[in-house]
């Protein structure tokens, strides 16, 4: 028997509901078929967007989107993206896929997608090959509500009112595909062209710089170092990739080996989170700089017979158990971690959605935000769990149970607890100090490690209400099922 102990009395920090946010890149089918299939489209829509990966994504309560890249940001002009369709400049995507960009979605189409979404924005300017004139005229464009050549195109074009746009990232991977620079030289482009960055009326920016790949800590210094007083917060990229970067290994027909090293993998994002925040309070001692994880998730081969530049994988219980880990990480340091945007959002990497033609199914990490989503805005509480370590092999061993805990608004406890194991079921006590229970949802996903949904068969892995718990006078007692994810709602 594990004891999981939880104190709500001591409460912690608010996990920001943006920790729950995704990112859509102009990369294979995520924008184009993914979510945007114009007007015309037999699929339904509503100004181009899908009807249904739109109320999918507002189910999970998406938070913030993050755009139009990744490696393409530091490729795009804004201006091909605006006005007339017929009159866009067409280019090639020469990062993904070598395909031609129509430049058919551009700005107007993702604040409508925002709007659509009701969630905030997260626009990623171009340090890497744009113009400071031209990042400068993007926010102009985009918020300035007056007199100004920005203001004034942007009215020609359809849009009266500026929008709100409160994240702007300066650049995305400057240290790679964004420029292959050095720390202290992206650190002083930082500093050029935020500057220009304005904030017109009572629209106020959140800048955000281009932090770290993985552990390279030489880069979080350097650019601390020179450009801390000028930013709201600096991101950090972590992808788990199986088999290293060379030899990612297929996302589904892994073998019990492959799914301990995974895990193990995902776990080193508390190592990175608390590494690099150690060297951001070095140079911001009063932690006023945030640290957003704008990239994460599994990153696997392709799927045999697809694009090699499309990034498009399947996503089993392995990518649950990877979200559910991560996101129990992120609520955990939500002190310091104010958002996360998960690679990436439809089609791509670890999508929460899957689209072929006009199917779409929803994938096992879907279902995990949706398990998660009231977290969002609730206050992390103290909880603590017992563990052993579990793994096939001496050098992967991980902890075989994960858990963070909050309380929302309203006083309800909402508890999610990942089994690591893909073969032993858990015996869990669950003590609540001084709180007696009336009333408990608890909700289960559970499958064999590599199962997933598939278009012919889009529920194999779904969630279901979870009844194998007994109220004690201290709390609750349940068996967790092996490689399992599972949360309760607390009243
Ligand atoms: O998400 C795919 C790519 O991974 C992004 O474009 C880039 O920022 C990262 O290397």
């Amino acid at each position: 028997m594990s004891r999981l102990i939880i104190n709500t009395h001591n409460k912690k920090s608010k996990i920001s509901k943006e920790i729950y946010g995704h990112f859509s890149e102009h990369l294979g089918r995520c924008i184009y078929e993914g979510i945007y299939v114009g007007e015309d489209s037999q699929i339904p829509n509503v100004n181009g967007m899908r009807v249904d990966v739109v109320q999918a994504l507002k189910e999970i309560k998406i938070p913030v989107l993050r755009w139009p890249g990744g490696c393409f940001a530091d490729e795009y002009h804004w201006m091909d993206g605006i006005g007339p369709k017929e009159n866009r400049k067409k280019m090639i995507n020469t990062h993904w896929g070598g395909v031609v960009e129509d430049n058919s979605f551009g700005t107007h189409e993702f604040m409508e997608l925002c709007r659509q979404l009701e969630c905030e924005p997260y626009i990623n300017g171009n340090l890497g090959s744009g113009t400071v004139q031209e990042m400068s005229e993007w926010v102009e464009y985009l918020t300035f509500d007056g007199v100004s050549p920005m203001a004034e195109l942007r009215k020609q074009n359809g849009h009266e009112e500026p929008w709100k746009v409160k994240y702007f990232g300066v650049g995305n991977e400057n240290w790679g595909c964004g420029g292959n620079m050095t720390p202290e030289f992206y650190g002083n482009m930082y500093r050029r062209y935020q500057t220009y960055c304005r904030n017109y009326g009572d629209n106020k920016l959140y800048k955000i710089a281009c932090g770290p790949n993985v552990d390279d800590y030489n880069w979080t210094e350097g650019v601390m170092k020179v450009a801390a007083n000028f930013m709201d917060a600096l991101t950090l990229h972590y992808y788990t990739h199986p088999g290293g970067w060379e030899n990612k290994g297929p996302a589904t027909g892994f073998d019990k080996e492959t799914w301990y090293v995974s895990m193990n993998k995902t776990l080193k994002m508390e190592e990175l989170i608390n590494r690099h925040l150690e060297i951001m309070n070095k140079y911001d001692p009063e932690k006023r700089v945030d640290l957003i994880i704008d990239e994460w998730g599994g990153w696997y081969d392709v799927e045999p017979g697809t694009n090699p530049g499309f990034l498009y994988q399947q996503n089993t219980m392995r990518d649950a158990l990877i979200a559910g880990i991560n996101l129990n990480i992120f609520n955990k340091h939500s002190d310091r971690v104010k958002m996360a945007n998960l690679a990436q959002v439809v089609n791509v990497l670890q999508a929460v959605i899957l689209t072929e033609g006009e199917k779409m199914i929803l994938t096992p990490t879907y279902h995990v935000f949706n398990m998660y989503k009231n977290h969002q805005e609730a206050t992390l509480v103290e909880s603590y769990i017992e563990t052993k370590m579990i793994g096939v092999d001496e050098k992967n061993q991980v902890p075989n149970l994960h858990e963070s805990v909050s309380v929302d608004a309203e006083g309800r406890i909402n508890i999610t607890i990942n089994n690591l194991s893909i073969d032993e079921a858990y015996d869990i006590e669950g003590i609540i100090v001084d709180r007696p229970i009336k009333s408990v949802t608890a909700t289960i996903l559970t499958n064999k490690m590599d199962a997933y949904n598939t278009f012919d068969n889009p529920e194999v892995v779904k969630p279901e209400e979870f009844k194998d718990f007994v109220l004690t006078a201290q709390g609750l007692n349940f068996n967790i099922p092996a490689c399992s994810v599972i949360s309760f709602i607390i009243e």
